[in-house]
């Protein structure tokens, strides 16, 4: 047995596609667990790129069953959109993919009220949503006025439930926003059709992964966004709407934490972060322009320029705590490859004093200064190494001492997008 759940480590955009497309090989079921199409994980085959936002990306293996679990918040239209432009570049999905009947569906006020409240916010409140309407929906779901996969394909109480959140929606559209109402005819019509589309795909999948576990299936859980976006471990208020660490793959998919036997945490070799909150370990602008060109780094969802910074071990170490990581993915070492110094902060000094432990307090830690320890750079390309061994020297002490300052094994080096630059240990 070997069930697997894969996390984002740090502020999500970890290079988490190209370790599950890694795993995907020795799965059965990959399994999406919360966030929605906010996610965007890239995943690089030969010359061509994938970008999934919402189905796992283990779609891309063809022996794979892949699931959208009941954590996650599904937007009929860009589920669509995925799986038309997956049936054209030849790879199956009407018999492998499933969605949970217990999934929430997000309908277009979502993304409307998403757009509205940040432009509302004061400038130092904004969190830099993807406003794709993904914190509404969930919102929604704990208010209790969300619209799931069963409730969507049941026309005559679909019809009740529409009523009932519209009936709220527009009054706070009304009243708040001035702007013009829903029309719940045409969400009707829209979401009948929706819902046609949609039935073939829908099932209980806690059967389903329960009844796969039984039959000794390997389960490989596709973390989205990252420990630090995640609603109760992260730098709240500045997070997604959704437990992105690991014990959201339980409550995502209505499987027992005692079916699981690895949690991996995917970190890049550096630091990374897309819209707003704190970055305590951010570089300076041309030391950011730079790394940010090396690396690519923009938002594969929604194009914007990603901040960079310095590895924070006071992050992952945090990361690890909070999932019980068993080890760790290292992705995109060698966009360090030309540094002759390559720092990693080990504490931050807030008001004089030096903490080890990630605060819970967001403002304290805007103002957190790092601690840093610095490192020779290797200043080799790393690219073509096959094994550990065939890591420059200082590469490998670099990893080394990430290792032991998060108290956890490396599994994994990834030393390009390529599925071939990928190091297993
Ligand atoms: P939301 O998830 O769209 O509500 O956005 C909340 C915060 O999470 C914003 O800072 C987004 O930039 C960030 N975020 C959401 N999804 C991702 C992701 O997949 N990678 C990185 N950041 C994300």
């Amino acid at each position: 047995m070997s069930n697997i759940i894969l996390v984002g480590a740090q502020w999500g955009d970890e290079g988490k596609g190209k370790i599950i497309d890694i795993l995907a090989k020795k799965s059965d079921y990959i399994i999406r667990y919360q966030g929605g199409n906010n996610a965007g994980h890239t995943i690089k085959i030969g010359k061509k790129q994938f970008i999934l936002h919402l189905i796992p990306s283990g779609i891309l293996h063809p022996h794979t069953r892949c699931v959208i679990g009941n954590g996650v918040v599904v937007d009929p239209e860009a589920l669509f959109k995925e799986i038309a432009f997956l049936q054209q570049e030849g790879i199956s999905v009407r018999k492998r993919l499933c969605i949970s009947d217990r999934a929430h569906l997000i309908f277009p006020f979502h993304p409307l009220i998403d757009t509205l409240r940040e432009e509302d916010r004061q400038k130092r409140a904004k969190i830099g949503t993807t406003k794709r309407g993904i914190g509404p929906c969930y919102g929604d779901k704990m208010m209790r006025l969300g619209i799931r996969m069963c409730d969507v394909i049941d026309e005559a109480y679909f019809r009740e439930r529409l009523a009932n959140i519209l009936l709220e929606k527009n009054r706070i559209f009304k009243n708040i926003y001035k702007s013009p109402s829903c029309s719940y005819q045409k969400l009707l019509i829209t979401y009948r059709n929706y819902a046609k589309r949609l039935k073939p795909y829908i099932t209980d999948t806690t059967l389903l992964l329960n009844d796969a576990i039984g039959k000794k299936k390997r389960l490989l859980f596709e973390g989205a966004q990252g420990t630090l976006l995640d609603i109760d471990h992260g730098t709240y208020p500045f997070v997604t709407s959704s437990n992105a660490t690991a014990g959201g793959a339980m409550t995502g998919t209505g499987i027992g934490p005692t079916h699981i036997d690895h949690v991996i945490g995917v970190v890049k070799a550096y630091t990374t972060r897309v819209g707003e909150g704190p970055l305590p370990t951010a570089f300076s602008s041309t030391m950011m322009e730079k790394i940010r060109e090396k690396g690519g780094e923009y938002g594969a969802t929604t194009g914007r320029p990603r901040r960079c910074g310095w590895f924070d071990a006071v992050v992952v170490r945090h990361a690890a705590l909070v999932n019980g990581l068993t080890s760790l993915a290292v992705t995109k070492l060698d966009v360090l490859d030309e540094l002759s110094t390559i720092k990693v902060c080990v504490g931050y000094r807030i008001k004089g004093k030096i903490i080890r432990n990630f605060p819970a307090n967001t403002r304290l830690l805007s103002n957190a200064k790092p601690v840093y320890e610095e490192h020779p750079g290797w200043m080799k390309p790393t690219g073509q190494s096959k094994h550990f061994k065939q890591l420059p020297k200082k590469a490998r002490a670099y990893l080394k001492r990430i290792s032991q300052l998060i108290r956890v094994p490396i599994s994994i080096v990834s030393i390009g997008a390529e599925r071939s630059r990928t190091i297993v240990l």
